[in-house]
């Protein structure tokens, strides 16, 4: 396994293997790795025969008020981890490789960027399209593997693929979770015992309703108010609860096969996120 920090010497990779006829997954994450990721470079490895990941934890999907500067890492676990995973590179740049100082280009995917987590989060979006993008160009990728518990990001990164023409599969793994149904998150070590605790009833809240529709239950609204009961009960901080078409991401006025639920919620000062497909 190499583990490359600068875009020169990862491009004159990327042509090697390219010629060699070898196919490339690719897995974009920021570092602190769990379960969740390993499962996306399981996917990867299984699909394709170069694998690459990327380690970078991208300022410009941060808010000002975010937490860029305290965002968990650990390279030397990571890279353990990856070994395992027999992953081929971990591309491993620096800011300033990605935003040299006269960087001055971003893309954005209009209005999916501004629903949901873009409410409370307007520029988020724009940086991750904004370093996917980059990301792709460098690695020039044939698949590229993401998480379902982002399924926003997923949605949009398909969109950006879609309208821009990139020749990259994209692919979503399943969402991993703790024994007690917990979202794995590198955020998730922020959380408290309390909060911890706490926080399993946002897989409770949606696996609540999936059950309520499979007995028949269809009323988004209703979905919506008990979902918000359940998490207000255990002092989770409502950023939004989203009944929506699955692809659109547009509200629905019917539970349905392909209605997305999905939440965030703060514990404490951890913002949470999670969803169900119907
Ligand atoms: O999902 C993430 O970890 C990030 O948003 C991504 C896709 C690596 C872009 O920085």
């Amino acid at each position: 396994m190499r583990i490359i920090k600068t875009i020169a010497q990862t491009k004159r990779l990327i042509e090697r293997v390219k010629k060699s006829g070898k196919t490339i997954g690719f897995v974009p994450t920021m570092g602190y790795l769990h379960e969740g990721h390993l499962s996306l470079v399981r996917i990867a490895r299984r699909k394709s025969q170069f694998v690459v990941v990327s380690i970078f934890v991208n300022p410009t999907q941060f808010g000002p008020s975010e937490d860029l500067a305290k965002y968990p890492q650990d390279m030397k676990r990571d890279a353990a981890l990856l070994k395992k995973e027999n992953v081929d590179l971990i591309f491993y740049p620096s800011v300033n490789e990605i935003y040299p100082p006269d960087y001055k280009t971003y893309v954005y995917v209009k209005e999916l960027s501004r629903l949901m987590c873009g409410i409370t989060r307007p520029h988020h979006f724009q940086g991750v399209t904004t370093v996917v993008l980059n990301l792709f160009n460098i690695v020039k990728p044939d698949i590229a593997v993401f998480g379902a518990k982002d399924y926003q990001q997923g949605v949009i990164i398909k969109r950006m693929t879609k309208d821009l023409n990139l020749d990259i599969k994209i692919v979503l793994g399943k969402i991993i979770r703790e024994k007690d149904g917990l979202a794995m998150s590198s955020r998730n070590i922020y959380l408290s015992p309390r909060h911890r605790k706490n926080a399993i009833v946002l897989y409770q809240a949606v696996r609540r309703i999936r059950h309520d529709f499979r007995q028949g239950f269809s009323d988004p609204k209703r979905a919506k108010t008990m979902m918000r009961q359940m998490i207000e009960k255990k002092n989770g901080r409502i950023d939004y609860i989203a009944v929506v078409n699955k692809n659109t991401l547009s509200p629905v006025k019917k539970l349905g096969a392909g209605t997305l639920i999905a939440l965030a919620v703060f514990f404490g000062k951890t913002r949470l996120i999670d969803n169900t497909i119907l």
